[in-house]
C-alpha cells in the first residue's frame, strides 16, 4: 500500500484523515455510461456521497440524480456504471428503473459463463450467448444460468429526484496504489461483439505483457498487445468487425509467468 496514506502525525491527523477521505472518494468515482451507447461513451463521473472503510475494503453510497441521468426518469430506463478497480468478474453495474418507485442495480455479467447481458427490455435481461433470461431483479427466468445476477441495494423514496446505490466492499485498498493487484484477464465487453470490444486486464508488477487473439483451435490470428507494462489496470479496445462470426480465444501471457485465456464471440 502507498505508505504516504498511513503517515498521520497527531497534530495534523484530522486534516490528513480529511484528505485521505477525499482521496478515497475520488478513487471510487464511477463512470456513467448510457446503456444504449457504446462501451466507451462516458457521460459523467459520479462520486460517492460518503466512503466508509471496513478493513481493507471500502463502501460507497452513490447518488444518481435524474437531472443528470435522464434515462432513469422513465420506467424501463437504464444506465451502466463502470467501477474502476472492481473485480473483473462483476463487469459494470446496470441501474434500471423497473417500476415507477422501484430500481434495481445488477452486475451485467451473466452468471452462466460471463457474457454481458443485453439492455433491460420488456422487464427482462437477455443473455444471447446461450439464451439465459433474468427478470428485473436479476432472478433467473430461463437457464442455462442457475444463479441470479449479483445485485446491490437501491434506495428511492417516491418523489425524490435521485436514487442511491450502496456498493459494499467492491474496491479494496489496491485502488489506492497497493501493489497487491494480482494479474488477471477480464471478459471483453461487449461480448458477443460485432465491432469494437474492450478487454481490461490487471498487471501485478512491471512485466512484458502479450495478449493474442486466437482461433478456437488455438492458432494465433493477431497480437493485440505486446509491450512492457507498469503495474495497474489496463485496457485495450480492438475492432472485430473483419472477423467471421464465431467463437475465438484471447490469451494474456506475462514475463512473470502468468497466463490466462478467455473466449470472445463475434456475431
Ligand atoms: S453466458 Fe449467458 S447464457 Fe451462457
Amino acid at each position: 500500500m502507498d505508505n504516504s496514506l498511513h503517515i498521520l502525525s497527531p497534530t495534523n491527523k484530522a486534516e490528513s484523515r480529511q484528505s485521505r477521505r477525499e482521496f478515497l472518494r475520488n478513487a471510487l468515482a464511477l463512470s456513467v455510461i448510457a446503456a444504449s451507447c457504446g462501451p466507451s461513451t462516458v457521460l459523467a463521473k459520479v462520486l460517492p456521497d460518503d466512503v466508509i472503510e471496513k478493513g481493507a475494503s471500502l463502501t460507497g453510497i452513490y447518488t444518481l440524480r435524474f437531472s443528470e441521468f435522464t434515462a432513469l426518469r422513465s420506467v424501463n430506463g437504464s444506465i451502466r456504471l463502470d467501477i474502476p478497480n472492481a473485480p473483473r468478474s462483476l463487469g459494470r453495474i446496470v441501474v434500471s428503473r423497473i417500476a415507477q418507485n422501484e430500481f434495481s442495480a445488477l452486475s451485467e455479467m451473466c452468471t452462466h459463463s460471463g457474457c454481458v447481458i443485453e439492455p433491460f427490455q420488456n422487464g427482462r435481461f437477455n443473455c444471447f450467448c446461450h439464451g439465459s433470461v433474468f427478470n428485473a431483479r436479476g432472478a433467473v427466468v430461463n437457464g442455462p444460468a442457475n444463479r441470479p445476477l449479483p445485485s446491490f441495494a437501491t434506495t428511492y423514496r417516491a418523489g425524490d429526484d435521485f436514487v442511491q446505490i450502496d456498493i459494499p466492499g467492491l474496491v479494496t485498498s489496491s485502488v489506492l496504489g497497493d501493489s497487491q493487484v494480482s494479474f488477471s484477464l477480464g471478459q471483453n465487453y461487449p461480448n458477443p461483439a460485432s465491432g469494437q470490444t474492450t478487454i481490461e486486464y490487471n498487471v501485478e508488477k512491471q512485466s512484458m505483457v502479450t495478449i493474442s487473439l486466437l482461433s478456437i483451435l488455438g492458432k494465433e490470428i493477431s497480437e493485440l498487445v505486446k509491450k512492457e507494462h507498469e503495474p495497474g489496470v489496463h485496457r485495450i479496445t480492438t475492432d472485430v468487425s473483419s472477423l467471421s462470426r464465431g467463437v475465438y480465444l484471447y490469451r494474456m501471457e506475462t514475463s512473470a509467468g502468468f497466463t490466462q485465456t478467455r473466449k470472445l464471440t463475434v456475431i
